[in-house]
């Protein structure tokens, strides 16, 4: 099935108008985020601000595979792009093809995004040559947070050359966009400039051809903690909290449910046919 929006046409953004980009996990928000992104993100975020996990690392294809197809159901025009999950890519080329195929045909998604620069060309331009496009993921990349030694900015100093050169690795493998993590600005606008394909920032400046946010994070509904990097565009937690007390209140005093919300014994003969 052919989508309105494909990786080409991403591709072909570079330059131009911002690309907006946000993540979701269920149709509701699929459908919220698809009336104005570009592109929708099944992100393996979904570990920690879905499923509480204290990192990404314990995500599996199968938690990709049923937010992706929920996501998928709600995204009319914007383009679904889905995380490879810890562990289904980074042995081979061969690994990272059969669970990328798999994500694609069982989610209906048109793209897959996998995290690493250099070390993981060869595995981009394998998928890319067999029909998988690949969103590729540099600077802080949350499932080496092991090796990394924690969410810290990556590419200061002299870190900032092999950034760029993860960047250029994973375009010249044919990656169609390239997200830049928690990279410094200054950096991320040289990326920006030496690539042909878009760069995606998230904690990366505004010199980057498109923005992505944890959609859970810029509406406050995740609060364990914040990156400098997240505006709060709502107080969705804040709400809810107060939402979820005032019910709990109700039900404590009797005041909820009201005679509105129950159903009369015997309906008055004009309403019958309503039932
Ligand atoms: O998993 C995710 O949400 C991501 C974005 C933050 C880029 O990879
Ligand atoms: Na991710």
């Amino acid at each position: 099935p052919v989508r309105p929006v494909l990786p080409p046409d991403i591709r072909a953004r570079k330059g131009g108008v911002p690309l907006v980009v946000l993540t979701a996990y269920s149709t509701p928000v699929a459908r919220l985020v698809d009336a104005h992104c570009d592109v929708v993100l099944v992100g393996d975020s979904v570990g920690m601000v879905i499923h509480g996990l204290p990192s990404t690392l314990g995500v599996t294809m199968e938690m990709m595979i049923l937010h992706g197809r929920a996501v998928v159901r709600g995204a009319a025009k914007a383009m679904p792009v889905i995380d490879m999950p810890f562990g289904s890519y980074e042995e081979s080329p061969e690994q990272a093809f059969r669970n990328a195929s798999r994500l694609m045909a069982e989610t209906g998604a048109p793209s897959v995004k996998l995290e690493g620069g250099v070390h993981m060309a060869e595995t981009i331009a394998f998928l890319t040559a067999r029909g998988v496009p690949v969103m590729a993921h540099v600077g802080l990349t949350p499932q080496a947070v092991n090796t990394l030694g924690g969410y810290k900015v990556v590419g200061r100093d002299a870190e900032a050359a092999k950034v760029m050169a993860d960047a250029k690795a994973v375009e010249a493998a044919g990656a169609f966009s390239v997200v830049l993590e928690k990279v410094p600005m200054g950096l991320a606008g040289n990326i920006t400039k030496a690539l042909t394909i878009p760069t995606i920032g998230i904690g990366a400046g505004k010199d980057c051809d498109g923005q992505v946010l944890v959609v859970d994070d810029m509406l406050g509904l995740f609060t364990d903690f914040r990156p400098k990097f997240v505006k709060r565009y709502a107080e969705l937690g804040k709400t809810a909290d107060d939402a979820i007390a005032a019910y709990a209140a109700e039900v404590r005093s009797g005041t909820f449910p009201a005679e509105e919300h129950s159903f009369p014994d015997a309906l008055p003969p004009s309403k019958a046919v309503k039932s």
